[in-house]
């Protein structure tokens, strides 16, 4: 074998998530590179979504002795080595054989909490089992009530460490890619969490909309959020909001924390970027006199420096979404490690040459270091 063609040489000589990026799409299949990096319509918020990140600017300071530093950080009460988290995304057998569950290893190894997609190829007590640090399962509130608290009460069984309601999805977005190439769940991959007991699977459907559309519902309101929120013992958090009334809302309904995400503009193209939206969700979160609210943000993130930048503007955990799709199609479990180091080292270095030792002092600094 040439050395170019040695996958582990390969994935050491990767420096950033997008020489990541370009080996994945060399290992994935056409149709599904295609549904992971597709955005929605004209892909204007995916495009905004990074982009965005790159537009804020950092001040950093000079001549601070930044020798012992730490990127320590907390999710919900849990000491993590750093701020990451790893958001849920469909069907990662595409992406890899060994899938969710590689994943799951390489978080683990990492130390850095997971959120499993209830539209995952593997049955989610395997991936419990793979990994010891905190695990979260999405949950989409299906038009079938009884299988989404079927699906949570499995959660909870089997150890699951809290539940993210994804509210951006209440009907499917179009992503047209996925159209063209009459993009289907391939023959030979189950959605083992969404099988119920008499009912259809519905996994043949082209594109996410035809069979699968029962797992979501149109008519999925707060009021359904609430009710999830008030019968688990788990922390819930609201994913996919964009703007500070929402975010009270959820934490009015219950939610432990916000997820701010539009779906790595997979769902409304047109929506802000999450870097745009983040201060005045943030800053409503802070305000809403409960201190232990957790703010999550997603979408774009492909920097270490855009962790830092999503610190300074008033986020505790930065979920990748693609960058863990893009390590898994490069390398597996071995490509996710890589991916989830560059990042933390990428981040690390950022905290330095901005003259900050830690997290509490990235979020004082916060609007003075990062600007618009
Ligand atoms: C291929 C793919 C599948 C996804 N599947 C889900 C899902 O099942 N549930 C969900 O709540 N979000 C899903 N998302 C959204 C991610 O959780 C996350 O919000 C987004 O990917 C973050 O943006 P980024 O990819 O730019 O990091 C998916 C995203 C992608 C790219």
């Amino acid at each position: 074998m040439h050395p170019s063609q040695d996958p582990v040489a390969e994935l050491a000589k990767a420096v950033s998530l997008a020489d990541l990026e370009s080996l994945a799409r060399e290992r994935i299949e056409r149709t599904a590179w295609d549904y992971y990096r597709s955005g929605a319509w004209d892909e204007r918020t995916l495009a905004r979504n990074e982009s965005s990140w790159r537009e804020l600017t950092v001040h950093f300071r000079g001549f601070v002795d930044v020798s012992a530093r730490s990127t320590v950080g907390e999710f919900f009460g849990a000491r993590v080595p750093s701020p990451l988290f790893v958001a849920p995304t469909a069907m990662q057998r595409l992406a890899h054989a060994d899938g969710e569950c590689a994943t799951a290893r390489a978080s683990s190894a990492a130390g850095i909490p997971m959120c499993l997609s209830s539209l995952s190829t593997t049955p989610l007590e395997e991936v419990r089992a793979a990994t010891t640090a905190p695990l979260w399962m999405q949950i989409y509130i299906s038009a079938d009530r009884d299988a989404t608290r079927a699906l949570i009460a499995r959660a909870e069984a089997a150890g699951f460490d809290g539940l993210a309601v994804t509210a951006d999805t209440p009907m499917w977005g179009t992503r047209e890619r996925d159209i063209r190439n009459g993009f289907r769940v391939p023959d030979g991959l189950r959605l083992p969490n969404l099988e119920r007991p008499g009912g259809p699977t519905g996994h043949s459907g082209v594109g996410m909309g035809g069979a699968l559309s029962w797992t979501i519902d149109p008519s999925a309101s707060w009021r359904d959020f609430e009710a999830i929120a008030a019968a688990t013992r788990l922390p819930v958090v609201a994913k996919g909001l964009c703007r500070p009334d929402d975010c009270r809302r959820a934490l009015d309904a219950g939610a432990a924390g916000v997820w701010i995400s539009n779906h790595g503009g997979r769902q409304l193209d047109g929506a802000p970027s999450t870097a745009e939206v983040l201060p005045s969700c943030a800053d409503a979160v802070r305000g809403s006199g409960r201190p232990k609210a957790t703010v999550i943000v997603d979408g774009g993130v492909r920097r270490g420096v855009d962790v830092l930048r999503a610190i300074a503007l008033g986020a505790d955990t930065i979920a990748l979404g693609r960058p863990i799709l893009w390590g898994l199609g490069a390398g597996g479990e071995a490509g996710v490690t890589r991916a989830l180091a560059i990042v933390t080292a990428e981040f690390d270095l950022a905290l330095a040459l901005s003259g900050v030792r830690n997290l509490a002092e990235l979020r004082e600094l916060g609007k003075d270091l990062v600007r618009r």
